[in-house]
């Protein structure tokens, strides 16, 4: 046989859609890995996953996925889960105040499967999909996968990152969809009060919009749990979603689940996720069975993790605050704050964060990775290191914001 000719080695060319899909968390850790290569330690600030900070998933959760594989539920599972999580998933859900059905329920690959279920089961191409900037990059990056268009609606740091609901209302048009809703949010921490929610419930039923509500920080509001929206309007057209990612502090176990809200107006797309889900077959089947353990049993962690976030959010707003040009609001939930930096004309968020990569090994995420200008000056911070590590942490980016701004 000959061999072939060089042209036929060129590369295979990628699909198109490939290039609308970006996820700033981790194509930033690529530069981190230069860093290292050059001999400096990455602190990593990047991902928000509590587990190697020191955040134990809890035993009760690991005894439930090691019976259940030791038992033999190692098979598929029925693609929308096992019944016995999908009714704790349900009980859970209607004893917040959000009524619903466990035939209402799907457990998925975490939160992020839901989320790409939902959108895949609702949104066609070239339709419009209202989404909080800065938002949580999966949801742009699915909308640009299925060539569906992303519609940003602000969300303001002079009210605490509450969304502007004027300006929401003003990108509404006959091809809009869905509204995404993250609250508590992912990046910036802020929590919405029930007047907010109720007026983006009211906002969505007067267009004919689906919610989708992207709970998974639910648990981690520092005030305790927040009721689910859909509690404030079970009629609602809300599609709730959650997972042990962050609050049940399981975020590998790629368990999560999803709740369609009961309007019948929800039964077509309800049919159609299911349907969706059918092609992936299930989600992870031993962890399903810790889903039960963790909604159903002792929860009285959440409690101390949420003390311990509130404890470095304040510390991060307080440190973030006290830096000439740089203001922070104080988050009320998760673990994410988003400082924003007054930036010297024609610098950007990714030169700042970059530089301060580069210079301290401090790797923080640039507001424009969740949909912000990059002229904004934003970038996000994982708060969930102990503090004494924040601490010395805030004095390398002190250091560094001082001397990028003298240096502009
Ligand atoms: C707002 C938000 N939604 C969804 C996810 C995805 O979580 P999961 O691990 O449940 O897929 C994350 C993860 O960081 C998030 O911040």
């Amino acid at each position: 046989m000959q061999a072939p000719a060089s042209s036929s080695l060129s590369p295979f060319p990628v699909a198109r859609r490939v290039s609308g899909f970006t996820y700033a968390i981790r194509n930033i850790v690529a530069e981190a890995k230069k860093v290292e290569a050059a001999g400096r330690a990455v602190k990593y600030l990047n991902i928000g996953v509590p587990i190697p900070f020191g955040f134990k998933t809890p035993p009760h959760l690991i005894d439930a996925v090691d019976r259940a594989m030791r038992d033999g539920h190692n098979g598929y599972t029925p693609s929308p889960g096992i019944a016995p999580a999908r009714e704790a998933v349900a009980k859970d859900f209607t004893d917040r105040g959000m009524p619903v059905s466990a035939d209402r329920v799907l457990l998925t690959s975490g939160t992020s499967e839901g989320i790409e279920l939902a959108i895949g089961a609702l949104v066609d191409t070239d339709d419009e999909v209202l989404v909080p900037v800065p938002t949580y990059p999966l949801y742009t990056a699915v909308l640009a996968k299925i060539g569906a268009k992303t519609v940003y609606y602000r969300t303001d740091p002079d009210r605490g990152w509450q969304p502007d609901l004027d300006h929401l209302r003003s990108l509404i048009t006959p091809r809009t969809r869905v509204l995404v809703l993250i609250d508590p949010n992912n990046p910036t921490g802020a929590v919405y009060p029930r007047e907010t929610r109720l007026a983006l419930l009211e906002i969505a039923d007067q267009h004919n919009l689906v919610i989708l509500s992207d709970e998974v920080y639910g648990d981690l509001a520092y005030t305790g749990s927040l009721p689910p929206l859909a509690s404030l309007n079970p009629d609602a057209a809300v599609i709730a979603f959650s997972s042990m990612s962050k609050a049940y502090v399981a975020p590998g176990w790629r368990a999560g689940w999803m709740a369609v809200g009961r309007t019948p107006r929800l039964d077509d797309a309800l049919a159609a996720i299911k349907k969706l889900a059918d092609g992936r077959l299930c989600s992870p089947g031993p962890m399903q069975y810790a889903i039960t353990a963790a909604l159903t049993g002792d929860r009285s962690y959440q409690q101390q993790f949420r003390t311990e976030l509130e404890l470095r959010a304040k510390l991060t707003a307080s440190r973030m605050n006290a830096i000439p040009g740089m203001r922070c609001v104080m988050p009320q939930g998760a673990f994410y704050a988003m400082p924003q930096l007054k930036l010297p004309a024609g610098k950007t968020d990714e030169d700042f964060v970059l530089g301060l990569l580069r210079e301290t090994g401090v790797l923080v995420v640039y507001g424009s990775g969740f949909g912000a200008d990059p002229a904004d000056g934003t970038f996000r911070i994982v708060y969930l290191a102990p503090p004494h590590e924040l601490s010395a942490i805030y004095d390398d980016i002190a250091t560094f914001t001082a001397r990028f701004l003298a240096t502009a």
